[in-house]
């Protein structure tokens, strides 16, 4: 259980670069936008309410933005809930905003597949529900299974890496741990002409100063029924309901029957309780 023991930390501080520079270039888009909005309300009319029109059209905003970025600092989740916040307010797009702010939702992952009987059962369930989730495969159980990868890709799932051995990252050299990333991601390539760009590393360690660590986008999770430490599908189930929030990275294991049925039984409970599923890379890049 152990509720964002490995998730929080090094997600967000891997991703608060890439969501300032996101973010610079929003606000920067937002800035043009005004001035031309601007541009044409002078043409338009006398000029009695331009300053508010200015503050509506994202001026003031542009402000508001750097403030929050720089008030929230390293907890970047809230400072994209808080940028998203500013964005909606003024953006026009207000209706389709405010049902975002509102919407729960969590992402499924599965590690250690792909499996030749779960994988696919796991697939057929998910397709039947109109579901996507994110797969992090291990690069040995490719071999004899490339029509399930085929199908993940076909199907919206996310593919991502989870080494080809199931080793423990940091116990390699960064030449072994790079080879171990890469063998799985070319054999991924193979199948749908994609590279994988997102790793969760066997145990949770990842190593950030390997060579191939900037290319690749490290998950964890949020969520850990440790599924695989029983059959016990109403269990996993369970372990999971007391645990979930909304922005949640779930994991789970397409390697064992009990994981794969608890999974789509929790897909068909949580959609009841107003839950949407999405692949990681909405939770983390948004
Ligand atoms: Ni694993």
């Amino acid at each position: 259980m152990n509720k964002k023991r490995n998730g929080g930390w090094l997600r967000r501080s891997a991703y608060i670069g890439a969501r300032i520079v996101k973010s610079l270039f929003f606000w920067g888009m937002a800035a043009v936008l005004a001035s031309s909005a601007y541009m044409d309300f002078i043409k338009l009319s006398d000029s009695a309410n331009t300053s508010a029109v200015m503050e509506d059209a994202g001026g003031g905003n542009s402000e508001k933005a750097s403030e929050v970025i720089e008030n929230t600092g390293g907890n970047s989740e809230k400072a994209s809930a808080v940028m998203e916040d500013a964005g909606t307010s003024d953006s026009g797009g207000i209706t389709a905003g405010q049902e975002d702010r509102t919407q729960k939702k969590v992402a499924l992952t599965f590690d250690d597949g792909p499996h030749s009987v779960y994988t696919k059962k796991l697939l057929d369930g998910l397709a039947e529900r109109n579901v996507h989730a994110s797969f992090f495969v291990i690069g040995k159980n490719i071999p004899g299974n490339e029509e399930l990868i085929a199908r993940m890709q076909q199907e919206g799932h996310l593919i991502g890496n989870h080494t080809y051995d199931h080793v423990k990252i940091c116990d390699l050299s960064g030449a072994e741990a790079c080879e171990q990333v890469e063998k799985t991601s070319a054999l991924v390539r193979e199948i749908t002409g994609k590279d994988t760009e997102f790793v969760r590393p066997p145990f949770g360690a990842w190593n950030k100063s390997m060579e191939c660590s900037f290319t690749m986008i490290p998950v964890l999770w949020d969520v850990d029924p440790l599924d695989w430490t029983t059959k016990n599908k109403a269990l996993i189930e369970q372990r999971v309901l007391e645990d979930v929030d909304s922005g949640d990275i779930i994991l789970l294991h397409d390697y064992y029957e009990s994981s794969v049925e608890a999974a789509l039984e929790l897909v068909d409970k949580l959609k009841a309780e107003g839950y949407e599923f999405v692949t990681v890379d909405e939770l983390i890049l948004e």
